[in-house]
């Protein structure tokens, strides 16, 4: 794998954090990592597709890793983070293919560590070197630390969707964060 294609570094609890392109093969670990958020609903791959674990499988082996970006965060012992970068409307209008959205998991264990800053800061190199010029994120106005992370590193709100996913008897609204590269 070319030297860019991964960061090792040391997280806050002293662990040995590797970030490195993913594919087909590490199918089974991203949904397992998703699967752990499930209750948070994250996004972009569940949103999409699911919460089905062969429908994400198939979904993650038939991507085009040219246009789309899957990161892992992998310790000694496995997979504890995943980021998935989409582009908009699949690349098929050239109004969009501009555009690649964010979604990124973390198992609860691993959270405040600044493996998420490690992950968007590669996540945003990758796309400006492959010309992308605006990232997008969409992220629960409750979810407090995701909004500080993403807007530590650029991000701005653009928007909020006003109840726009109901939890049991909850409405929460949604804030639209955008990056332009
Ligand atoms: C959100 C998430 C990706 C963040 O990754 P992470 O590795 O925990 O983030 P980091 O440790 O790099 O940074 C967290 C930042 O939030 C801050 N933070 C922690 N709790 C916070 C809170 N309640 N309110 C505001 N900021 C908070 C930390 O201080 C840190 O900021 P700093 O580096 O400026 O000090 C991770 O917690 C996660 O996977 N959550 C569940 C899934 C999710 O919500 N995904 C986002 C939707 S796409």
């Amino acid at each position: 794998m070319p030297e860019e294609d991964v960061l090792q570094f040391t997280a806050k609890n002293g662990e040995k954090v590797t970030l490195r392109l993913a594919g087909c093969q590490d199918a089974e670990e991203i949904i397992s990592v998703i699967k752990t958020n499930a209750p948070e609903r994250s996004y972009v791959l569940m949103e999409h597709y699911g919460t089905k674990p062969e429908a994400i499988k198939n979904y993650i082996c038939g991507m085009d890793f040219e246009k789309n970006l899957l990161i892992v965060a992998v310790t000694d012992t496995a997979v504890v983070g995943a980021l998935s970068g989409i582009q908009m409307d699949s690349g098929k209008s050239p109004l969009t293919a501009h555009v690649l959205k964010i979604g990124l998991h973390l198992v609860s264990g691993y959270r405040g560590l600044g493996i998420g800053s490690q992950m968007l800061d590669f996540a945003i190199d990758w796309a400006r070197k492959r010309a992308f010029k605006k990232l997008e994120s969409n992220i629960f106005t409750t979810n407090k630390k995701s909004l500080h992370l993403f807007e530590r590193v650029g991000f701005v709100e653009e928007g909020i969707r006003r109840n726009r996913v109901r939890i049991g008897n909850q409405f929460i609204d949604e804030v639209l964060l955008g990056k332009v590269l």
